[in-house]
C-alpha cells in the first residue's frame, strides 16, 4: 500500500502517518505539506525514511500533486486551514486551501483513477442543542472555516456522483492529543497553565464539544480507507461530551495550576454552542473509540509537560503575534 497524505505535517495528519506506518509494515507514505504556521517537518521525525517521502508543496499546485500521486493507490486529504478564530479574522486562505485545494486534489485523483478520503469536521452540520448529528443531517455551517470545509465536502460528493470518483468523506468531532498547535483550546490551556498565563474562555464557557483522542481518530481513518464505501460519509465522534469550562478546570487540576487563571472573555462571533456526533455507521465497519476523555487528557498533559522542545519554538514564534492580536495580551516569555 502506498498512499499520498496531504497536510501530513500538521496535528492529525502527522499522527495518522505515524499510525499507518507503525500498524502496516509494508505501507509507504508520500506527504505533501506547504508547512504553514501549523505544519512542521519535525512532526514526522523518527519515522522509517525508506517508507516515507516528504514533499514541501501546496495542494493548489496541480503539477506537484500529480507528480506525488504516481504509484499511489489512495489520497487522504488533511491539508486545511483549520482554526475557527483565524477564519473569523481572515477567511481568504480558508477558501483557497479548503475549497480550491480540495478541488485540485479531486481533479488529480480523477485523472489518476484513485480513491480519495476527505478529512472533514462535524462543524459542517452547525450547532445542535439536543440529540446527535448523523450522516443524514443537513449542512448548516456557522464560521468561514466550517463553510469552507462544507464546500470542500460538497465538491467531493459531486465528483463521486458526476464522475464516479471513488471518494469518501470522514467527519470527526474535536480532536486532541500530541502535537496539536497551541492555538486550540486544550493545548492553549495546558501551556498557559504551565506558564501561569490567564486562560481565555469565550462567553460563559458552557459550550459543549465531543472530544475525540487523535489516536482513536487515526484508527477510524484507517478503517474507512480500507473498508468504507465510495460516495459515503462516515461520522467519527468521541466518547465524551464536555463543557469548555470543565475541560479547563480538569487541566488546571492535572497541572496543579490555580483556578484564578480562568479569564472569561468576549464570545467568539457565530460560536456554535454544542457539537454531538453519532459514530454508528463507522462502528458498523468495526471501529470503536477506546480512549476516554479522562485518560486521553492525562496522556496529553503528560506529553506537553515532557516535550518542551516541541512547543517552545511555537510559543516564541508567529503564535505570540497571533495571541496578542486575538486576546489583546502577551504570553509570558519562556
Ligand atoms: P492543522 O492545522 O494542525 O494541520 C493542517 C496541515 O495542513 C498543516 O501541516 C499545514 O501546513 C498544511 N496545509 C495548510 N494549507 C496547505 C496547503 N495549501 N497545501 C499543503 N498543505 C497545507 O490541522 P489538523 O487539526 O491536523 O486538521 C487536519 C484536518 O482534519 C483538517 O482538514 C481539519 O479540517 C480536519 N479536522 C480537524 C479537527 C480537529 O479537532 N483538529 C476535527 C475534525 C476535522
Ligand atoms: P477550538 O479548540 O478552537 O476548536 P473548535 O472551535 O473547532 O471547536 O475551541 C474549542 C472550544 O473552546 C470552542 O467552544 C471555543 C472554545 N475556546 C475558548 O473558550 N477559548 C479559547 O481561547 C479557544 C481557542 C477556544
Amino acid at each position: 500500500m502506498k498512499v499520498l497524505v496531504t497536510g501530513g505535517a500538521g496535528f492529525i495528519g502527522s499522527n495518522f502517518v505515524r499510525h499507518l506506518l507503525s500498524s502496516n509494515g509494508d505501507a509507504e507514505v508520500v506527504v505533501i505539506d506547504r508547512l504553514t504556521y501549523a505544519g512542521r517537518r519535525d512532526n514526522l521525525d523518527g519515522l522509517p525514511e525508506d517508507r516515507l517521502e516528504f514533499v514541501e508543496a501546496d495542494i493548489c499546485d496541480r503539477a506537484a500533486v500529480a507528480n506525488s500521486l504516481k504509484g499511489c493507490s489512495a489520497l487522504i486529504n488533511f491539508a486545511a486551514e483549520s482554526h475557527v478564530d483565524r477564519s473569523v479574522d481572515s477567511p481568504e486562505d480558508f477558501i483557497r486551501t479548503d475549497v480550491t485545494g480540495t478541488f485540485v486534489l479531486l481533479e488529480a485523483c480523477r485523472d489518476a483513477g484513485i480513491r480519495m478520503v476527505q478529512i472533514s469536521t462535524d462543524e459542517v452540520y452547525g450547532s445542535i442543542d439536543e440529540g446527535t448529528f448523523t450522516e443524514q443531517s443537513h449542512l448548516d455551517p456557522s464560521s468561514p472555516y466550517s463553510a469552507s470545509k462544507a464546500s470542500g465536502d460538497l465538491l467531493v460528493s459531486a465528483f463521486h456522483k458526476t464522475y464516479g470518483l471513488e471518494a469518501l468523506i470522514v467527519r470527526a468531532s474535536n480532536n486532541y492529543g500530541t502535537r496539536q498547535h497551541p492555538e486550540k483550546l486544550i493545548p492553549l490551556t495546558i501551556l498557559n497553565a504551565l506558564h501561569g498565563d490567564p486562560i481565555p474562555i469565550y462567553g460563559d464557557g458552557k459550550q459543549v464539544r465531543n472530544w475525540l483522542f487523535v489516536e482513536d481518530f487515526c484508527r477510524a481513518i484507517e478503517t474507512v480507507l480500507k473498508t468504507g464505501l465510495a460516495g459515503e460519509v462516515y461520522n467519527v465522534g468521541g466518547p465524551d461530551e464536555v463543557e469548555n469550562i470543565e475541560v479547563v478546570e480538569r487541566i488546571l487540576d492535572l497541572t496543579g495550576a490555580d483556578r484564578d487563571l480562568i479569564s472569561f472573555v468576549a464570545d467568539r462571533p457565530g460560536h456554535d454552542v454544542r457539537y454531538s456526533l453519532s459514530s454508528g455507521k463507522t462502528e458498523a465497519l468495526g471501529w470503536k473509540a477506546e480512549v476516554s476523555f479522562s485518560e486521553g487528557l492525562e496522556r496529553t498533559v503528560e506529553w506537553y509537560r515532557e516535550n518542551r522542545a516541541w512547543w517552545e519554538p511555537v510559543r516564541s514564534g508567529e503564535y505570540r503575534e497571533w495571541y496578542l492580536k486575538q486576546y489583546g495580551v502577551s504570553l509570558t516569555e519562556d
